[in-house]
């Protein structure tokens, strides 16, 4: 009986010691908040500086804490994955500076275990197609290309130009998709509408920047000095400012130019100047959606282990110098 006791007692010791030591073992329930990385490509570019902002509002909201950080090129963004998990980062929003980083990527946060969530440019695979198994938040490229191509046709209707004397200009990023979607979209619309495909011309660019567009633009007008009327297209507001400031260096001012661009927030100095320019309208997109819900479904994720949906598209919205205080307004993007 005393032998069957003490027996009892060791099995009772021997398990409370278990215990102890699985508690020690457990990760401390840890009283720091989540944190998370938003990286982008174009720091410097309102759009993302919008973002960013946004994606201090969820911070706030949801109480994590965020780290932001621009990387150009894939050495900076690889060393900010690290310098990420160095920090205890559980997770990273990201838009890439080079959507063929997409597996390099994938394999350093897994590495990390950091959960990756991606916005604006969705990567692309070692075959060149898009990483569809990796979140991604980005906006509704096609429609939207459409929307200017279609605002462009109603542009030259109202100004009364003749298909004779009008050309278009595309500046173009066809190495992404989301910018190949857009000026893709636009040059069906304006082809739909009836305006002849051989009077549109692209003016190929591989980066997203004033300069690039400036410079290609320029080149392409050497070729084609017959055209009296030009409207443009392009991926970005920077695209089409490019293309404006291009036109006006050879004498196209407001009067012969229509420029209309995409995103609606790298425009706003050019639509509040005094005397209006070539650059007419851009489509406003979500930046909330992309800096403040990829964040959210980022958060939940992480703490909650609900997972996001694989693909989320946005809309965006025509902005034209009459209209837009009132819409960047409602929107919570200027006061
Ligand atoms: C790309 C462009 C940005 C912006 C976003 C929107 O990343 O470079 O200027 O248009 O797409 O998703």
């Amino acid at each position: 009986m005393i032998r069957a006791l003490m027996l009892a007692f060791v099995a009772a010791l021997a398990a409370c010691s278990k215990e102890n030591s699985a508690q020690q073992n457990a990760p401390a329930p840890s009283a720091a908040p989540i944190k998370l990385g938003f990286i982008v490509k174009q720091p410097e570019e309102p759009w993302f500086q919008l973002e960013w902002q946004f994606a201090d509002e969820a911070q706030k909201q949801f109480g994590f804490s965020l780290v932001k950080i621009g990387a150009s090129d894939g050495e900076r963004v690889l060393a900010a994955i690290d310098n990420l998990a160095a920090q205890g980062a559980q997770g990273f929003v990201i838009c890439t500076p080079d959507v063929r980083l997409g597996p390099a990527i994938v394999a350093r946060a897994k590495a990390k275990n950091l959960k990756l969530f991606t916005v604006d440019d969705r990567f692309l695979g070692v075959d060149g197609k898009p990483l569809e198994d990796v979140h991604y938040l980005g906006i509704s490229a096609s429609k939207i290309g459409a929307s200017v191509g279609v605002a462009l046709a109603a542009e030259q209707l109202k100004r009364g130009w003749t298909n004779d004397e009008t050309g278009v200009i595309a500046v173009t990023f066809e190495e992404l998709e989301t910018a190949k979607e857009r000026t893709d979209g636009a040059i069906e619309a304006l082809v739909g509408s009836g305006f002849p495909a051989a009077r549109i011309f692209k003016a190929p660019t591989q980066k997203s920047e004033i300069p690039a567009a400036l410079d290609a633009v320029s080149a392409l007008l050497t070729q084609h000095g017959d055209v009296k009327r030009w409207l443009v297209c392009g991926m970005n507001d920077n695209a089409v400012l490019g293309a404006v400031r291009a036109l006006e260096g050879r004498g196209f001012g407001p009067d012969s130019v229509a420029g209309i661009g995409i995103n609606g927030t790298d425009c706003i100095v050019e639509l509040e100047k005094a005397n209006p320019t070539g650059f007419c309208a851009s489509v406003l997109l979500s930046a909330r959606q992309h800096g403040y819900q990829t964040c959210e479904m980022l958060y939940r994720w992480i703490k909650d282990g609900v997972e996001p949906p694989l693909e989320t598209r946005t809309t965006g919205v025509l902005i034209t110098r009459a209209n837009f205080k009132r819409v960047l307004k409602d929107q919570g993007i200027t006061r």
